[in-house]
Protein backbone atom coordinates (compact mmCIF):
# COMPACT_ATOMS: atom_id res chain seq x y z
CA UNK A 1 0.00 0.00 0.00
CA UNK A 2 1.26 3.20 -0.62
CA UNK A 3 0.59 6.46 1.19
CA UNK A 4 1.83 9.37 -0.40
CA UNK A 5 5.09 10.23 -1.82
CA UNK A 6 5.23 14.08 -2.15
CA UNK A 7 7.45 13.80 -4.71
CA UNK A 8 10.11 11.96 -3.09
CA UNK A 9 12.11 9.80 -6.09
CA UNK A 10 12.37 6.38 -6.13
CA UNK A 11 10.83 5.37 -2.97
CA UNK A 12 7.55 5.38 -1.63
CA UNK A 13 7.07 7.01 1.86
CA UNK A 14 5.97 4.36 3.30
CA UNK A 15 8.84 2.25 2.17
CA UNK A 16 11.19 5.01 3.53
CA UNK A 17 9.53 5.00 7.16
CA UNK A 18 9.68 0.99 7.52
CA UNK A 19 13.03 0.72 6.46
CA UNK A 20 14.00 3.50 8.66
CA UNK A 21 12.13 2.36 11.84
CA UNK A 22 13.58 -1.67 11.07
CA UNK A 23 16.80 0.40 11.30
CA UNK A 24 15.71 1.77 14.66
CA UNK A 25 14.54 -1.18 16.23
CA UNK A 26 18.15 -2.86 15.89
CA UNK A 27 19.92 0.16 17.24
CA UNK A 28 17.04 0.23 20.57
CA UNK A 29 17.87 -3.54 20.78
CA UNK A 30 21.71 -2.75 21.16
CA UNK A 31 20.77 0.58 23.26
CA UNK A 32 19.01 -1.74 25.38
CA UNK A 33 21.92 -4.10 25.79
CA UNK A 34 23.99 -1.63 27.31
CA UNK A 35 21.40 -0.42 29.80
CA UNK A 36 18.39 -2.83 30.87
CA UNK A 37 16.48 -0.22 32.47
CA UNK A 38 15.79 1.98 29.07
CA UNK A 39 12.78 1.44 27.07
CA UNK A 40 12.46 3.74 24.60
CA UNK A 41 14.37 6.25 22.56
CA UNK A 42 13.84 9.79 23.06
CA UNK A 43 16.13 11.49 20.76
CA UNK A 44 20.45 12.17 19.63
CA UNK A 45 22.21 13.69 22.36
CA UNK A 46 25.86 14.25 21.16
CA UNK A 47 25.36 12.19 18.04
CA UNK A 48 24.23 9.31 20.04
CA UNK A 49 20.98 7.40 20.56
CA UNK A 50 19.58 8.91 24.02
CA UNK A 51 17.41 6.35 25.48
CA UNK A 52 15.18 6.25 28.65
CA UNK A 53 13.32 4.87 31.09
CA UNK A 54 9.31 4.52 31.44
CA UNK A 55 9.14 7.49 33.81
CA UNK A 56 10.35 9.86 31.19
CA UNK A 57 7.87 11.84 29.86
CA UNK A 58 8.94 10.54 26.48
CA UNK A 59 9.03 6.89 27.08
CA UNK A 60 5.47 6.38 24.84
CA UNK A 61 6.00 7.76 21.98
CA UNK A 62 7.80 5.12 20.32
CA UNK A 63 5.35 2.78 21.22
CA UNK A 64 2.58 4.99 19.60
CA UNK A 65 5.48 5.33 16.18
CA UNK A 66 4.65 1.33 16.55
CA UNK A 67 1.03 1.27 16.65
CA UNK A 68 0.49 3.96 13.96
CA UNK A 69 3.05 2.39 11.61
CA UNK A 70 0.92 -0.99 12.39
CA UNK A 71 -2.03 1.03 11.10
CA UNK A 72 -0.32 2.13 7.78
CA UNK A 73 0.61 -0.82 6.62
CA UNK A 74 -1.70 -3.25 8.11
CA UNK A 75 1.67 -5.67 8.81
CA UNK A 76 1.25 -8.05 11.64
CA UNK A 77 5.27 -7.37 12.21
CA UNK A 78 4.16 -3.80 13.53
CA UNK A 79 1.69 -5.02 15.74
CA UNK A 80 3.86 -7.14 17.76
CA UNK A 81 6.58 -4.88 17.96
CA UNK A 82 4.24 -2.13 19.12
CA UNK A 83 2.80 -4.29 22.12
CA UNK A 84 6.69 -5.26 23.36
CA UNK A 85 7.35 -1.50 23.65
CA UNK A 86 3.81 -0.64 25.28
CA UNK A 87 4.02 -2.83 27.99
CA UNK A 88 6.81 -1.44 30.15
CA UNK A 89 4.83 1.99 30.14
CA UNK A 90 2.22 0.30 32.04
CA UNK A 91 4.59 1.10 35.02
CA UNK A 92 3.57 4.57 35.40
CA UNK A 93 -0.10 4.46 35.64
CA UNK A 94 0.17 4.92 38.86
CA UNK A 95 2.70 8.00 39.64
CA UNK A 96 0.62 10.63 41.01
CA UNK A 97 4.00 12.80 40.69
CA UNK A 98 3.38 14.06 37.05
CA UNK A 99 1.30 15.40 34.84
CA UNK A 100 2.48 13.77 31.58
CA UNK A 101 0.12 10.32 32.22
CA UNK A 102 -1.21 11.27 28.96
CA UNK A 103 1.91 11.65 26.82
CA UNK A 104 3.08 8.35 28.44
CA UNK A 105 -0.17 5.96 28.53
CA UNK A 106 -2.63 7.15 25.87
CA UNK A 107 0.34 7.38 22.75
CA UNK A 108 1.05 4.02 23.46
CA UNK A 109 -1.78 2.15 25.59
CA UNK A 110 -4.29 4.46 23.96
CA UNK A 111 -3.09 3.90 20.71
CA UNK A 112 -2.96 0.21 21.34
CA UNK A 113 -6.77 -0.57 22.59
CA UNK A 114 -7.85 1.62 19.54
CA UNK A 115 -5.82 -1.13 16.88
CA UNK A 116 -5.95 -4.49 19.73
CA UNK A 117 -9.03 -3.67 21.67
CA UNK A 118 -7.25 -5.72 24.34
CA UNK A 119 -9.59 -5.07 26.95
CA UNK A 120 -5.90 -5.22 29.66
CA UNK A 121 -4.59 -2.21 27.66
CA UNK A 122 -8.47 -0.58 28.55
CA UNK A 123 -8.24 -1.15 32.53
CA UNK A 124 -4.50 0.30 32.35
CA UNK A 125 -5.44 3.79 30.62
CA UNK A 126 -8.78 4.10 33.42
CA UNK A 127 -6.17 4.11 36.39
CA UNK A 128 -3.99 6.46 34.64
CA UNK A 129 -6.91 8.91 33.79
CA UNK A 130 -8.13 8.09 37.67
CA UNK A 131 -3.96 8.83 38.53
CA UNK A 132 -4.39 12.04 36.29
CA UNK A 133 -7.37 13.69 38.29
CA UNK A 134 -5.57 13.21 41.47
CA UNK A 135 -3.89 16.35 40.17
CA UNK A 136 -6.48 18.49 39.63
CA UNK A 137 -7.29 21.07 42.12
CA UNK A 138 -10.71 22.49 42.54
CA UNK A 139 -9.69 25.88 43.48
CA UNK A 140 -7.10 26.67 40.68
CA UNK A 141 -9.73 24.76 38.35
CA UNK A 142 -6.68 23.10 36.56
CA UNK A 143 -5.02 20.01 36.85
CA UNK A 144 -0.93 20.60 38.51
CA UNK A 145 1.88 19.66 35.64
CA UNK A 146 5.25 19.69 37.17
CA UNK A 147 6.07 18.60 41.33
CA UNK A 148 9.70 19.85 40.48
CA UNK A 149 11.33 23.28 40.76
CA UNK A 150 9.50 24.19 43.33
CA UNK A 151 12.00 27.28 44.32
CA UNK A 152 10.27 29.06 41.71
CA UNK A 153 6.52 27.57 41.21
CA UNK A 154 4.18 26.46 43.47
CA UNK A 155 1.08 25.43 41.45
CA UNK A 156 2.85 25.20 37.70
CA UNK A 157 0.46 24.65 35.18
CA UNK A 158 2.01 24.82 31.76
CA UNK A 159 0.46 24.86 28.46
CA UNK A 160 1.46 21.40 27.13
CA UNK A 161 -0.54 19.78 29.93
CA UNK A 162 -3.90 20.37 27.19
CA UNK A 163 -2.49 17.40 25.46
CA UNK A 164 -3.26 15.04 28.30
CA UNK A 165 -7.14 15.65 28.00
CA UNK A 166 -7.61 13.19 25.37
CA UNK A 167 -7.21 10.55 27.87
CA UNK A 168 -9.76 11.59 30.11
CA UNK A 169 -12.44 12.20 27.37
CA UNK A 170 -11.46 9.06 26.34
CA UNK A 171 -11.74 7.81 30.05
CA UNK A 172 -15.55 9.34 30.60
CA UNK A 173 -16.33 7.93 27.21
CA UNK A 174 -15.32 4.58 28.17
CA UNK A 175 -17.11 5.15 31.81
CA UNK A 176 -19.78 7.78 31.88
CA UNK A 177 -17.93 8.99 34.91
CA UNK A 178 -18.55 12.48 34.63
CA UNK A 179 -15.15 13.18 37.00
CA UNK A 180 -13.13 13.20 33.89
CA UNK A 181 -14.94 15.57 31.89
CA UNK A 182 -15.62 18.02 34.15
CA UNK A 183 -11.63 17.78 35.13
CA UNK A 184 -10.86 18.15 31.45
CA UNK A 185 -13.28 21.14 30.51
CA UNK A 186 -12.56 22.96 33.87
CA UNK A 187 -8.98 22.77 32.76
CA UNK A 188 -9.67 23.79 29.51
CA UNK A 189 -11.27 26.82 30.33
CA UNK A 190 -8.99 28.16 33.05
CA UNK A 191 -6.08 27.41 30.73
CA UNK A 192 -7.84 29.93 27.98
CA UNK A 193 -8.87 32.36 30.63
CA UNK A 194 -5.19 32.39 31.80
CA UNK A 195 -2.39 30.85 29.31
CA UNK A 196 -3.28 33.08 26.63
CA UNK A 197 -1.98 37.13 25.79
CA UNK A 198 -4.30 39.53 23.71
CA UNK A 199 -2.77 38.38 19.99
CA UNK A 200 -3.64 34.69 21.44
CA UNK A 201 -0.03 33.29 22.06
CA UNK A 202 0.24 31.45 25.10
CA UNK A 203 2.71 31.87 27.97
CA UNK A 204 4.46 28.56 28.60
CA UNK A 205 4.16 28.30 32.75
CA UNK A 206 1.14 29.74 34.80
CA UNK A 207 1.65 29.37 38.99
CA UNK A 208 -1.09 29.64 41.02
CA UNK A 209 -1.63 29.94 44.60
CA UNK A 210 -3.44 26.92 45.17
CA UNK A 211 -5.27 28.13 48.37
CA UNK A 212 -7.02 31.21 46.44
CA UNK A 213 -6.68 30.15 42.70
CA UNK A 214 -5.15 33.36 41.73
CA UNK A 215 -2.47 33.67 38.98
CA UNK A 216 0.61 34.24 40.75
CA UNK A 217 3.47 34.44 37.71
CA UNK A 218 3.46 33.91 34.05
CA UNK A 219 6.45 32.62 33.19
CA UNK A 220 8.92 30.57 30.59
CA UNK A 221 10.66 28.25 31.16
CA UNK A 222 11.98 26.49 27.94
CA UNK A 223 11.13 29.20 25.59
CA UNK A 224 13.15 32.50 25.34
CA UNK A 225 11.76 34.27 28.02
CA UNK A 226 8.74 35.27 29.85
CA UNK A 227 7.02 37.31 26.95
CA UNK A 228 8.25 35.74 24.25
CA UNK A 229 6.10 32.66 22.41
CA UNK A 230 7.47 28.79 22.27
CA UNK A 231 7.02 27.26 19.13
CA UNK A 232 6.05 23.73 20.98
CA UNK A 233 3.78 25.46 23.52
CA UNK A 234 1.59 27.20 20.75
CA UNK A 235 1.52 23.99 18.92
CA UNK A 236 0.14 22.04 22.16
CA UNK A 237 -2.30 24.96 22.72
CA UNK A 238 -3.76 24.43 18.55
CA UNK A 239 -3.96 20.88 18.90
CA UNK A 240 -5.14 20.91 22.45
CA UNK A 241 -7.91 23.14 21.81
CA UNK A 242 -8.57 21.52 18.49
CA UNK A 243 -9.29 18.33 20.64
CA UNK A 244 -11.48 20.36 23.24
CA UNK A 245 -13.90 20.94 20.65
CA UNK A 246 -13.80 17.26 18.65
CA UNK A 247 -14.67 15.95 22.08
CA UNK A 248 -17.16 18.73 23.52
CA UNK A 249 -18.63 20.38 20.08
CA UNK A 250 -18.67 23.81 22.26
CA UNK A 251 -17.64 26.08 19.76
CA UNK A 252 -15.65 28.31 22.15
CA UNK A 253 -12.78 25.63 21.88
CA UNK A 254 -12.94 25.71 17.65
CA UNK A 255 -12.85 29.78 18.27
CA UNK A 256 -9.66 29.37 20.49
CA UNK A 257 -7.79 26.82 17.58
CA UNK A 258 -8.97 29.52 15.06
CA UNK A 259 -7.28 32.66 17.00
CA UNK A 260 -4.34 30.48 17.59
CA UNK A 261 -3.94 29.26 14.29
CA UNK A 262 -4.27 33.03 13.02
CA UNK A 263 -1.71 34.32 15.45
CA UNK A 264 0.94 31.43 14.08
CA UNK A 265 0.06 31.94 10.49
CA UNK A 266 0.11 35.32 10.08
CA UNK A 267 3.31 35.54 12.11
CA UNK A 268 6.03 37.24 10.28
CA UNK A 269 8.64 35.24 11.70
CA UNK A 270 7.21 31.79 10.32
CA UNK A 271 9.38 30.90 8.39
CA UNK A 272 7.83 30.33 4.34
CA UNK A 273 8.24 26.47 4.60
CA UNK A 274 6.23 26.90 7.68
CA UNK A 275 8.67 25.16 10.37
CA UNK A 276 8.95 27.24 13.02
CA UNK A 277 12.04 28.61 15.02
CA UNK A 278 11.77 27.38 18.46
CA UNK A 279 10.72 30.43 19.57
CA UNK A 280 8.77 33.00 17.22
CA UNK A 281 11.01 35.43 19.34
CA UNK A 282 14.03 34.02 19.36
CA UNK A 283 16.90 36.43 19.05
CA UNK A 284 18.90 35.06 16.12
CA UNK A 285 16.41 34.64 13.46
CA UNK A 286 16.71 33.79 10.71
CA UNK A 287 20.00 32.13 12.16
CA UNK A 288 17.98 30.69 15.24
CA UNK A 289 16.99 26.05 15.00
CA UNK A 290 13.96 24.91 13.85
CA UNK A 291 11.72 23.00 15.88
CA UNK A 292 10.39 20.04 13.70
CA UNK A 293 8.45 19.04 16.42
CA UNK A 294 5.82 21.97 16.46
CA UNK A 295 5.53 21.80 12.87
CA UNK A 296 4.24 18.32 13.13
CA UNK A 297 1.88 18.91 16.38
CA UNK A 298 0.43 21.98 14.19
CA UNK A 299 0.18 19.53 10.85
CA UNK A 300 -1.74 16.72 12.45
CA UNK A 301 -4.21 19.88 14.32
CA UNK A 302 -4.30 21.52 10.89
CA UNK A 303 -5.86 18.13 9.53
CA UNK A 304 -8.05 18.14 12.12
CA UNK A 305 -9.26 21.70 12.33
CA UNK A 306 -10.26 20.83 8.35
CA UNK A 307 -12.80 19.01 9.04
CA UNK A 308 -13.91 21.31 11.79
CA UNK A 309 -14.08 24.32 10.17
CA UNK A 310 -16.42 24.92 7.37
CA UNK A 311 -15.35 27.63 5.13
CA UNK A 312 -11.60 27.45 5.94
CA UNK A 313 -11.47 23.84 5.56
CA UNK A 314 -9.54 23.87 2.22
CA UNK A 315 -6.94 26.32 3.56
CA UNK A 316 -6.20 24.33 6.89
CA UNK A 317 -6.33 21.57 4.32
CA UNK A 318 -3.51 23.00 2.20
CA UNK A 319 -1.09 24.41 5.20
CA UNK A 320 -1.12 20.73 6.83
CA UNK A 321 -0.30 19.39 3.40
CA UNK A 322 2.60 22.02 2.96
CA UNK A 323 4.13 21.45 6.23
CA UNK A 324 4.14 17.80 5.71
CA UNK A 325 5.43 17.63 2.03
CA UNK A 326 8.27 20.23 3.12
CA UNK A 327 8.86 17.94 6.52
CA UNK A 328 8.90 14.84 3.71
CA UNK A 329 11.29 16.13 1.66
CA UNK A 330 13.73 18.43 3.42
CA UNK A 331 13.78 17.57 6.96
CA UNK A 332 14.16 13.65 6.74
CA UNK A 333 17.02 11.72 8.37
CA UNK A 334 19.25 9.85 5.82
CA UNK A 335 18.59 6.39 5.99
CA UNK A 336 20.17 4.37 8.28
CA UNK A 337 21.74 7.32 10.64
CA UNK A 338 20.53 9.21 13.66
CA UNK A 339 19.61 5.90 15.22
CA UNK A 340 16.76 5.29 13.05
CA UNK A 341 14.28 8.50 14.42
CA UNK A 342 12.49 10.19 10.83
CA UNK A 343 12.81 13.79 11.01
CA UNK A 344 15.61 16.08 11.91
CA UNK A 345 15.94 19.56 13.43
CA UNK A 346 13.85 19.22 16.46
CA UNK A 347 14.58 21.64 19.19
CA UNK A 348 13.82 19.89 22.57
CA UNK A 349 15.28 22.66 25.13
CA UNK A 350 17.13 25.47 23.76
CA UNK A 351 17.43 27.16 26.99
CA UNK A 352 18.36 24.05 28.84
CA UNK A 353 21.00 23.56 26.09
CA UNK A 354 19.77 20.00 24.88
CA UNK A 355 18.38 18.88 22.22
CA UNK A 356 19.07 21.61 19.66
CA UNK A 357 18.77 20.83 16.51
CA UNK A 358 18.00 17.14 16.73
CA UNK A 359 15.69 14.32 16.13
CA UNK A 360 13.28 13.96 18.90
CA UNK A 361 10.76 11.16 19.00
CA UNK A 362 7.66 13.14 19.62
CA UNK A 363 8.56 15.22 16.33
CA UNK A 364 7.75 11.63 14.56
CA UNK A 365 4.87 10.22 16.34
CA UNK A 366 3.03 13.66 15.59
CA UNK A 367 4.24 13.15 11.97
CA UNK A 368 2.78 9.86 11.45
CA UNK A 369 -0.32 10.87 13.23
CA UNK A 370 -0.65 13.43 10.43
CA UNK A 371 0.11 11.29 7.81
CA UNK A 372 -2.45 9.21 8.79
CA UNK A 373 -4.89 11.85 9.45
CA UNK A 374 -4.43 12.77 5.58
CA UNK A 375 -4.88 9.34 4.33
CA UNK A 376 -8.19 9.29 6.33
CA UNK A 377 -9.05 12.76 4.19
CA UNK A 378 -7.95 12.00 0.67
CA UNK A 379 -10.17 8.77 1.29
CA UNK A 380 -13.33 11.15 2.09
CA UNK A 381 -11.79 13.62 -0.70
CA UNK A 382 -12.13 10.49 -3.86
N1 LIG B 1 6.19 18.62 27.49
C1 LIG B 1 7.47 19.15 27.32
C2 LIG B 1 7.83 19.66 25.96
O1 LIG B 1 7.02 19.94 25.09
O2 LIG B 1 9.02 19.78 25.77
Amino acid sequence: MCLVTFGIKGQSLNKKITRQLKYSLSEVAKAKLRNPKVVSPRSMRDDTLFMVPSKDWTSGFYAGNLWYTYELTNDEFWKQKAIEFTAPIENEKNDKTTHDLGFKLYCSFGNGYRLSSNPAYREILLQSARTLCTRYNPIVGSMRSWDHSTDKWAFPVIIDNMMNLDLLFWAFKQTQDSLFYNVAINHANTTMKNHFREDYSSYHVIDYDAKTGKVTKKNTHQGYSHESAWARGQAWALYGFSMCYRETGNKVYLKQAEKIAEFLLNHPNLPKDLIPYWDFNAPNIPNAPRDVSAATIMASAFYEMSIQVSGKNIYYREIADRIIANVSNNYMCKPKTNGGFLLNNSTGHLPGKHEINVPIVYADYYYLEALLRKRILDKIKN
